[in-house]
């Protein structure tokens, strides 16, 4: 199936490992040039030149954290500058840090509130002009199953995201005349390093095993195993392709059945 994506330019947001990678792989297989960032140069680099070598898909790449506007404004400035435009940008960040109510912070507050929504206002509002001109645009965020269902002792993610869910909402109202998709991607348990940090946090304070934990994650989805970064990955190529062009302003839970509601 052709999805319509070839040569278009993908930004995908926090993406040297995890969920962001695997999009990022995902849109190079489909013929995208990918704009990629992260915090941490190294691992930046080295999965920007994976992509390279085995797609021979054009990466751009810069370093650093994205609940920093300056630095957003920059960079999807030299996105654009560098493939003379932007049609696709995926939102995306870590995830704060699990914990209870009542040892959540101000600090904790302030720094989920700048890291998993303000930084998908910044993206937003630099992108959207660009797509305007075109008249043709994806914003994907990728937020969290706790956009539906509240996780144990997350409340940050809880609370934050559903912002994001209502930022959505408003981006696909006032933008689809312009030819602006907006949609909100929310992973459930998905193997990946975040998913290991949560292990060790709750293993730390439940006296079960990482593994144990893992297994119980597994079990509480229909289809019974953990999700593989790819498969979250391929719902959002799929929600930024041609194939899915009457679909704006939804979540799309990826998670193996885990949202129990209807
Ligand atoms: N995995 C799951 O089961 C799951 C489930 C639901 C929701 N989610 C959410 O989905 C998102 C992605 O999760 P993941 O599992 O792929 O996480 P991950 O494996 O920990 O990867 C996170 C990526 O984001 C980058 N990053 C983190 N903070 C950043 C910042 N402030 N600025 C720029 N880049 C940043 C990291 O690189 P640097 O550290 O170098 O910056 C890394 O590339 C998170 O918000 C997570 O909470 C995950």
């Amino acid at each position: 199936m052709d999805l319509g994506l070839k040569n278009r330019v993908a930004l995908v947001a926090a993406s040297s490992q995890g969920i962001g990678l695997a999009t990022a792989e995902a849109f190079a297989a489909e013929g995208c040039r990918v704009a990629m960032c992260a915090r941490n140069s190294d691992r930046l680099h080295a999965a920007a030149d994976k992509i390279r070598k085995e797609q021979g898909a054009e990466v751009f790449v810069d370093a650093f954290d994205v609940s920093d506007p300056a630095a957003v404004t920059r960079f999807v400035a030299d996105v654009v500058t560098k493939f003379g435009s932007l049609d696709i940008c995926v939102t995306n960040a870590g995830g704060p840090p699990p914990k209870g109510f009542l040892a959540c912070t101000q600090e904790d507050w302030q720094r989920a509130l700048e890291l998993n929504f303000l930084s998908t206002v910044y993206f937003a509002r630099e992108v959207i002009p660009h797509m305007q001109r075109r008249r043709w645009g994806r914003i994907i965020t990728i937020t969290s199953i706790t956009t539906k269902q509240p996780v144990a002792d997350l409340v940050l993610s809880n609370a934050v995201r559903t912002a994001v869910v209502g930022l959505v909402r408003s981006l696909a109202n006032e933008f689809g005349k312009d030819g602006i998709l907006a949609n909100n991607v929310g992973p459930g348990f998905t193997a990946t390093e975040r998913l290991k940090e949560l292990a060790r946090a709750r293993a730390a304070s439940s006296g079960k095993t990482e593994q144990q934990l893992f297994d119980s994650w597994a079990a509480d989805a229909p289809l019974k195993r953990l999700g593989d970064p790819r498969e979250v990955a391929e719902t959002i190529v799929w929600l930024a392709s041609d194939r899915a062009s009457y679909l704006t302003g939804q979540t799309v839970l990826v998670d193996g059945g885990l949202y129990k509601g209807l």
